[in-house]
């Protein structure tokens, strides 16, 4: 009797605790379902767990030609439409993703317990393997013109184009990462008061990337000043002026940062499935109180 009485209440608590949800978002030039694997690893792993992979516009092409502004203001409001997700949940996103969920984080103040950047570029992107990505009438646009107000409207890529050799430009006219990055004279306080509301800040990047240059981007290092050379940490704006927390995040131990190695088209995908189970899916292993 006491015996059933027990698993009764063993099977009642268990029960009554759920797995956080989990959004997810994918990169340039693709769509929800680019997601659909990962989603697929994530829902093996966590019985009845809610995954709910988002799309901006009608996917592929809006997730080129909308300025990744709008594309964040879509995305928050999509997430705050779904009741599933009102007491909170983890995020990931990859590659342009990583900047949209991160972005979303910061001024849509939406409650994210642990957020996840695959291959993810918060420090831009400047170079070749990147413009060769884009439709052939794209690439010089973003080459030469990125800093314009006409091509800001209508190119995502324009929004975190970051040349080493124009950063004054880069801060004044490129019109989102410069801005969720709080690196103008100016900051926003609540940017950086969201990002310390998290529990985790996971950022991933790929060391045989063939697309994001510099690949470092995805642990938030970009080129220094003038050079191809890579900043690090310690010598970089972001984390000697704690523009948007990163610094005080690694003290607290909310920071981690870890190195696959895949191409980066296969980041979500079977090839990398391994890393991901190992690495990442504990930061989905959490429940709702
Ligand atoms: C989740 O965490 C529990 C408790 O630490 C562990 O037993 C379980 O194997 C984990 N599940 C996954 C899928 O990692
Ligand atoms: C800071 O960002 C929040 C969220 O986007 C916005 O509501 C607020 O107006 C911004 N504050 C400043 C000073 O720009
Ligand atoms: C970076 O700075 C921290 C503290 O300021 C120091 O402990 C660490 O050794 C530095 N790392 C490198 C690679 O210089």
């Amino acid at each position: 009797m006491l015996r059933f009485i027990f698993l009764l209440f063993t099977t009642t608590v268990l029960s009554s605790s759920t797995y956080r949800p989990v959004v997810l978002m994918h990169g340039i030039l693709s769509g929800a379902n680019d997601m659909n694997e990962l989603a697929g690893w994530i829902r093996t792993s966590f019985p009845d767990i809610y995954v709910v992979s988002i799309e901006v516009g009608n996917g592929e092409d809006d997730s080129l030609l909308w300025p990744l502004e709008k594309q964040v203001e879509q995305f928050c409001t999509s997430v705050l439409a779904d009741e599933n997700l009102r007491q909170g949940f983890n995020m990931l996103g990859y590659s342009q993703g990583s900047i949209i969920v991160r972005g979303a984080v910061e001024k849509c103040s939406l409650p994210v317990h642990n957020l996840i950047t695959l291959s993810g570029i918060h420090q831009g992107v400047f170079g070749v393997p990147y413009l060769l990505k884009l439709p052939a009438e794209f690439r010089e646009l973003v080459s030469k013109y990125a800093y314009e107000s006409a091509v800001q409207d209508v190119i995502s890529v324009a929004g975190y184009w970051r040349d080493p050799d124009q950063l004054n430009r880069y801060i004044a006219d490129c019109r989102y990462l410069p801005d969720i990055n709080n690196e103008r004279e100016a900051r926003n306080e609540t940017y950086r008061e969201n990002m310390l509301k998290l529990n985790a800040f996971v950022m991933t990047y790929t060391d045989i990337d063939e697309v994001v240059t510099p690949s470092r981007s995805g642990w938030f290092m970009g080129y220094a000043p003038n050079t191809l050379d890579v900043e690090t940490w310690n010598d970089s704006r972001q984390f000697k002026e704690d523009l948007i927390g990163m610094r005080t995040l690694l003290e607290q131990g909310k920071l981690y940062t870890l190195t696959s190695h895949v191409r980066h088209q296969d980041v979500p995908h079977a090839p990398n499935r391994d890393f991901i189970i190992e690495n990442i899916l504990p930061f989905f292993n959490n429940t709702l109180s």
